[in-house]
């Protein structure tokens, strides 16, 4: 199968300040379709850079890419945005919902410049809402990103990454404004979304989080220094399970404290 994205010796050159910045230095990396990498490294070694250029949000200063086969260094910049709209999805690790708009319409919103732009304001809502059914919370779909929880805001965003049906989802430290019990929940929701076959690419810090994933990149000032599939991965359902056991444990012995 070809691959998703082909990365052949891409470099990136901030020329921003006084003095230009080498942020990546000669990444060459394919990633197959089913795919789920977790992309970690120190801070200031270049993960999000890779991951502007990966989104197509920023440009390689030097080297190839093509994403589904496609050259983006051949395309203007409304394709690039046009092929980033139809292939990419993206989750952040803020959210970046918006406060005013309800869960559903958080998740529309790229719908209304995607590939589904000409869409009926029935079928955007229809499939807004399929994509948070998807994440667990097709209940909460008129509460306000302030009534949500900070696991139940990303899911938000994960849907709304998903609205567009991306081949590949990127996501920068999803989880990193999350307690450890949602990152796993989050992770779940990763977990399920890549064996339906999504492929995604994710930055994080964490190690343990890192297990969850298929196969860990790490970066330093700008190379990749170690590319290798993940041996005993950390399966959030398992996790979960085992949360809520101890949990009902707590519980129970709690109660018998009580009486
Ligand atoms: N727009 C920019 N202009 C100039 N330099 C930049 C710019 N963005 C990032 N850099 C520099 O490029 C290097 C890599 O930054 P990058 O944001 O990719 O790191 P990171 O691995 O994502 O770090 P963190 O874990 O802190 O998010 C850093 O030295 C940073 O200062
Ligand atoms: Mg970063």
């Amino acid at each position: 199968m070809q691959p998703v994205v082909q990365i052949k010796d891409i470099h990136k050159i901030y020329e921003s300040g006084e003095v230009p910045v080498h942020a990546v230095r000669g990444v060459t990396l394919d990633i197959a379709p089913g795919e789920f990498i977790a992309l970690m490294g120190a801070s200031g070694s270049g993960k999000s850079t890779l991951m502007n250029m990966l989104g197509c949000l920023d440009r390689p200063t030097k080297g190839t890419y093509l994403l589904d086969g496609i050259d983006i260094d051949k395309l203007d910049r409304n394709e690039l945005a046009d092929l980033r709209n139809q292939k990419l999805g993206f989750v952040f690790q803020g959210f970046n919902l918006l406060a005013r708009t309800t869960a559903l319409e958080n998740v529309e919103l790229p719908m209304l410049y995607g590939r589904h732009r000409r869409a009926s304001s029935d079928q955007i809502r229809e499939r807004a809402m399929h994509c948070l059914e998807i994440v667990g919370l097709a209940n909460r779909f008129d509460h306000f990103p302030n009534q949500l929880s900070g696991g139940q805001q990303q899911r938000v965003a994960i849907a709304r990454g998903l609205v567009n049906s991306p081949q590949v989802l990127l996501a920068d430290e999803p989880t990193g404004n999350l307690d450890s019990k949602t990152s796993v929940e989050v992770m779940g929701v990763f977990q399920k979304l890549n064996e339906q076959g999504i492929t995604i690419v994710m930055v994080t810090h964490e190690f343990d989080i890192a297990r969850y994933c298929r196969r860990n990149l790490i970066l330093r000032d700008g190379i990749v220094v170690r590319d290798e599939p993940v041996k005993e991965r950390s399966m959030a359902e398992k996790e979960m399970d085992k949360v809520r056991l101890a949990e009902a444990a707590a519980k129970l012995t709690s109660g018998a404290h009580a009486a």
